[in-house]
């Protein structure tokens, strides 16, 4: 059975993109039996220095995975930073690594060519990804396009290392997700953080319904008929959320004329707010047991060590330290 691992940065509060992007599918494939899905905190370094934040966004990615469905029972689920042997690993693929190669990164070039000052870590990020990798004899890992060039440099630096040193780890395959659609921000954009167009998952209603409802629609009247209706952006959110023949009715009725924006708007925020009812409702009762979830990323650590100190080793032994 492949083993499927991914990792999540702790960045921020999680939007629907996130969601229908990578967490419905990863959940989805943990009924397969070999799911590996970590938070990346030792990532978020290069870009976070407050402490305080770093532990909430990490809890609060935590509660967002479990509340959607991830099962620490079938998946195994944990904290980076609680298997430092993924940094040891860094070290002995990163003394391999050639400088072209993370000079050429995209996450590097296009945070200097903003005028962000580099530090190492932000350099060494892609190895600390494919220590990541690596050490969990991972066979396929799941991520967005963007994450593209970081897998073509894990495998870069595997095969270069099994060639150095015999063979010591399994090659990845990319499995990028091409089949689901870039979900559409409130501006019509793919979601991103970055553009600040997101519907996060877990969110305040009262901000929610004002984000949903101040969708910018064209000024055709109500009553006009629309030839475009399902190139309209509520259209397209309304279909992530509601059934498929609620969806398509909206649809039909907008062609058709006589459904007004605003009726639309109301509808697409129902539905949202619907669809993640029961998720939320059970982020509170995990909110209310930080213990719980504590011990759940602890237990995950565990499992995941025992993988990781086997690869450790025969990459030590391989390379000649004992
Ligand atoms: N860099 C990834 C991102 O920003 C997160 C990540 C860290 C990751 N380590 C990984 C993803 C290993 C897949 C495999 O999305």
């Amino acid at each position: 059975m492949p083993r499927v691992l991914t990792g999540i940065t702790p960045s921020g509060t999680l939007h629907i993109g996130n969601y229908f992007g990578a967490m419905r599918p990863a959940i989805e494939l943990q009924a397969g039996g070999d799911a590996f899905y970590f938070i990346a905190d030792y990532h978020s370094m290069t870009a976070l220095t407050d402490a305080g934040q770093r532990r909430a966004f990490t809890h609060g990615i935590a509660l967002d995975w479990l509340a959607c469905g991830l099962d620490p029972q079938k998946a195994v689920f944990w904290r980076q930073s609680d298997i430092p042997e993924v940094c040891e690993l860094t070290w002995l693929i990163g003394s391999l690594t050639p400088m072209g190669l993370l000079e050429r990164a995209h996450s590097y070039k296009d945070k200097t060519a903003k005028g962000i000052e580099a530090n190492f870590g932000l350099f060494a990020y892609p190895v600390l990804m494919a220590a990541d990798i690596l050490l969990f004899d991972t066979n396929v890992v799941p991520v967005g396009k963007d994450q593209k060039q970081h897998l073509e440099m894990t495998r870069d630096i595997a095969i270069k290392f099994n060639l150095a040193y015999g063979e010591t780890f399994v090659i990845p395959e990319e499995r990028i997700s091409e089949s689901v659609a870039v979900i559409p921000g409130l501006d019509g954009q793919k979601m991103s953080k970055s553009y600040g167009n997101t519907i996060e998952i877990f969110g305040d209603e009262k901000v929610l319904r004002k984000k949903i409802m101040g969708i910018v629609m064209d000024s055709r009247t109500p009553q006009e008929p629309k030839p475009d209706a399902d190139k309209n952006l509520a259209i397209q959110l309304l279909k992530l959320f509601a059934p498929a023949d609620v969806a398509t009715d909206f649809e039909h009725r907008l062609r058709a004329g006589g459904l007004g924006y605003g009726d639309l708007k109301k509808a697409l925020f129902a539905h949202y707010w619907d669809y993640f009812a029961p998720y939320r409702a059970k982020r509170a009762e995990l909110a209310a047991n930080p213990d719980y979830v504590e011990q759940v990323l602890r237990d995950g650590a565990a499992r995941a060590r025992a993988v990781a100190e086997q690869t450790l080793a025969r990459a030590r032994k391989n390379c000649g330290l004992r």
